[in-house]
Parts: structure tokens; C-alpha cells; sequence
């Protein structure tokens, strides 16, 4: 699977010839889909939008049920963040198959690895591409799952899915740069389909969640899209998404995209708001962004940050990211785990549950607002990555009355206080002490 250009060195991208291909004349036409919904194409939440991602014909590609989710406007979510009441809404990809937005990509990426005959896939994963894959090779028995995961830099609830699902779980004494390092060599020896997002079409399947936001909002396209930012093929996908919206005609403006990054793991954001790198029609100043990785070797500095998922030194989209911030007059903040950690809580609190990554989303988008970028009145859409029991270890050491746990989780990262902790009451085996605490409390 070749996924880079043999002269420039640069990923490649998924090209359309929209003159001679079949497109709506409004994107309102995709309801109609939903009537059909028996036909399994017509209701994955990636495949009734194939007019918009025609790389293998719809008969022929792979679906598990995937794109089911959800765009729900949240008034917790919005007072924490400063938004006016309505204005704030979550996309919450949580729901997918495997609990995160990657299952919009993989549909498309091992459709792609079906039409090419591929009988092996593999990918190196903060965890949730490895569940995705995991869970395609099981449900569909079409390839087997190789997965690439840094040792003891998983989620539990990531790593029980690619184990339960019978994916081979090649833990690398590493971090995530690392097992991309190698997965990307032992693909091309042996010859195994790679389907992390350097593959162009995981991109075209994750165009959909865009596709879905502005569904769930009536074809109106919103002021702001804030999407957290890790090996940025989200943001990468979401710009070209709007990018061939507009020049077909289907939506009349382009949304604003915001890319958080975890302060651990902030490559992006250092390049783009303190290094000033630009798209510049495509000349992306390499020197400087090898210069960049270059001081981060010497020093020794690696991506740490409680949200694992986006604990990510070098992030393989870097260029078709940049060329998403072009587009969508786009810029990147930072959010430290202290913020990421409050924000989930919100998100929790608000009645939908998220992982730590997911939060980065909500942090930014109040970092935003304080700073006036974001307006209160403006139409603001923060995607929720993933599901709350993706990592449960987080979760309970923000909660835990347990000052040990507390530290040896949260502590070692910068995390300071639970603001928004809800603890756990203890109480003997007693009735009338039970009894006291319940009125005591609520
Ligand atoms: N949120 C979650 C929950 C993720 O799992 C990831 C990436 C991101 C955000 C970042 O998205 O890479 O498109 O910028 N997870 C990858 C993985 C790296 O291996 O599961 P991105």
C-alpha cells in the first residue's frame, strides 16, 4: 500500500473528477437515503454520503453499522464554555461501533484494503484506530488485525477491545511515534495493508462527520468546528470536506476550524501559532519543521499528556492540516490536562460522556471565548472523539477521594484539583447510616 509520493515524499490525497462523477444538486437529496435504511449502504452513517467519497463502488464496500451518532446542542456544556444558551452543540462520535470516530475512517479504509485484496491490516494506534481495525477484521472476517500499541501507553478500556476483538497486539517498548515508525516498515516488508490516517481514504470516511454535523443542523453550516488535535487527520479530513462542499456548490460558506492540542503534545501549535508555518499554496516550510523535530531529538522531549490519545510528537497529517487551516481561516490553541480534565467532567455532568482527548474540544473552545475570538452568539460544534469508558482510569482518579490514586494518575501530570469531582460516599453496612448519608446528600 503505497500511501506517499515516490519524488516529493509527501502523503498522498484522494482526487475526484467531480465533472464526470454523479453528485446531488442539494444536500438536503441525502434524507432520502434514510427511507432505504434497510439497505446496510444507505444506513451507515459513512455510506449514504458515497456521492461525496466515490473511491470503490457503494455494492463493494464494508460496513458494520458505523456513523450512527449523534449532534446534540448542550446548555451545560455551554454556560461552562461561555456560549449563549442553543448555541453549542456536541457531535458525539462516542456512538460509533467502537466507541470512537474512527470507525468513519476504517469503513472507508478497509473498503479500500477489500478492493485491493488485501487479507492482512495493520496499524500503530494511542488505541482507538487499533479497537476500530479490531473490530472490522472480527466483525467482518475479511482480514486479519495486526496492531502496533506503545507498552503501557493505552487506555485499558482501548486495549481490552483490540484483545477481546482477537486482534494479533504487538506492544512496542515505545510511544506512538515509535510504533508508527515500525508499523510503517513491517507493512511495506510484508506487505500488510496499513490503515493508519496516512492512508487517504481513512480521510474520505471521516469527511462524513462533517457531513453529519451539518445534517444535524439542517444543512446550515456553523460558525466554528473544534476538533482536538492528535495525528490531525480529523481536522485534515474536516477541511477538505468543506473545501469540496463549497466548490460544488452545496454549502454557501466555510466554517472556522479551531485544532486543540494537549499542552504534552502541542507540536502543532507551536509550529502554526508560535513558528508561524503556513500552507502557502502548498510550499509548507519544511527546513523549519525539521528544525522543529530536529531540537525536539535533541532535547530529549517527548509528547506527555493524560489524554492519551493524542500523546503524539510528530503528527503524520501535519501538511493537509495546514492546508485546513488555509481553508477554514483556521488556528490551533493549547489546553493544559488540569483544563482537559475539567472540561470532561462538564461534558459528563451535561449527560454525555467523553475520554480525555475528546474534552481538549470543550477546553479550547472556552479558551477561545475568553480570549473573544469565539463569539457567545456564534454557532459553535466541539467533536467528542470518543467514549467515556474508553479510559475508566482517568475518570475515577478525577472522582477518587483517594489522594494516592489521585497523584499517581493526575498528579504526575500537572493536575492540581478535581473542581468538578463528584465522590463516591462511604458508608458502613448500615441501614439508618445509609439512610443519613442519602438525606445528608441530595
Ligand atoms: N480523539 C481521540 C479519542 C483519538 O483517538 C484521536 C486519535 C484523536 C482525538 C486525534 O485525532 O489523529 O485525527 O488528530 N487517535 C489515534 C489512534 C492516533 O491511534 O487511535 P487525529
Amino acid at each position: 500500500m503505497r500511501v506517499a509520493c515516490q519524488q516529493c515524499g509527501d502523503l498522498l490525497d484522494v482526487v475526484y473528477d467531480w465533472d464526470r462523477l454523479r453528485v446531488p444538486d442539494s444536500l438536503k437529496a441525502f434524507e432520502q437515503k434514510w427511507s432505504r435504511r434497510g439497505n446496510p449502504h444507505c444506513f451507515s452513517g459513512v455510506w449514504r454520503f458515497h456521492d461525496l467519497l466515490p473511491f470503490v463502488p457503494v455494492e463493494q464496500c464494508v460496513t458494520v453499522g458505523e456513523g450512527q451518532t449523534l449532534l446534540r446542542p448542550s446548555q451545560r456544556v455551554a454556560e461552562y464554555t461561555g456560549i449563549s444558551p442553543g448555541r453549542l452543540y456536541l457531535q458525539y462520535e462516542g456512538m460509533n461501533p467502537s466507541g470512537s470516530f474512527k470507525d468513519n475512517g476504517m469503513s472507508a479504509a478497509f473498503s479500500h484494503a477489500r478492493f485491493v485484496g488485501a487479507t492482512r491490516a495493520a496499524c500503530a494506534s494511542t488505541g482507538n484506530t487499533s479497537a476500530s481495525l479490531a473490530l472490522y477484521c472480527s466483525a467482518t472476517r475479511l482480514m486479519k488485525a495486526v496492531i502496533f500499541v506503545g507498552s503501557g501507553k493505552i487506555a485499558f478500556g482501548k486495549l481490552s477491545q483490540a484483545l477481546d476483538f482477537g486482534a494479533l497486539t504487538v506492544q512496542i517498548n515505545g510511544d506512538f511515534d515509535d510504533a508508527m515508525a515500525r508499523v510503517k516498515e513491517v507493512s511495506s516488508q510484508l506487505g500488510i495493508y496499513l490503515v493508519n490516517s496516512v492512508n487517504p481514504f481513512r480521510l474520505e470516511g471521516q469527511k462524513t462527520i462533517m457531513y453529519r454535523v451539518l445534517e444535524g443542523l439542517g444543512w446550515e453550516v456553523p460558525d466554528w468546528i473544534v476538533v482536538p488535535g492528535g495525528n490531525l487527520g480529523n481536522s485534515s479530513a474536516f477541511g477538505k470536506a468543506f473545501h469540496e462542499l463549497h466548490r460544488l456548490g452545496l454549502i454557501d460558506r466555510m466554517p472556522r476550524l479551531a485544532v486543540i492540542n494537549a499542552t504534552g503534545a502541542d507540536t502543532l501549535y507551536q509550529l502554526v501559532e508560535k513558528h508561524k508555518v503556513r500552507w502557502n499554496q502548498g510550499v509548507v516550510n519544511a527546513p523549519k519543521v525539521c528544525q522543529y523535530y530536529d531540537q525536539m531529538d535533541a532535547q530529549g522531549r517527548r509528547a506527555s499528556t493524560i489524554a492519551s490519545a493524542i500523546e503524539i510528537n510528530r503528527p503524520v497529517n501535519f501538511n493537509k492540516c495546514i492546508r485546513s487551516l488555509h481553508w477554514c481561516d483556521g488556528l490551533v490553541r493549547e489546553v493544559r490536562d488540569q483544563e482537559i480534565l475539567d472540561a470532561k467532567a462538564q461534558v459528563g455532568a451535561g449527560g454525555l460522556g467523553c475520554e480525555p482527548a475528546s474534552a481538549a474540544s470543550v477546553a479550547g473552545t472556552k479558551l477561545l471565548v475568553s480570549e473573544g475570538v469565539i463569539q457567545p452568539d456564534q454557532r459553535v460544534v466541539c467533536i467528542l472523539t470518543g467514549h467515556q469508558l474508553k479510559d475508566p482510569t482517568a475518570t475515577v482518579a478525577y472522582h477518587t477521594t483517594d489522594q494516592d490514586q489521585f497523584n499517581k494518575v493526575l498528579g504526575s501530570r500537572g493536575v492540581r484539583r478535581a473542581t468538578f469531582a463528584n465522590r463516591a460516599v462511604a458508608v458502613p453496612n448500615n441501614l439508618d447510616e445509609i439512610i443519613k448519608a442519602i438525606r445528608l446528600y441530595s
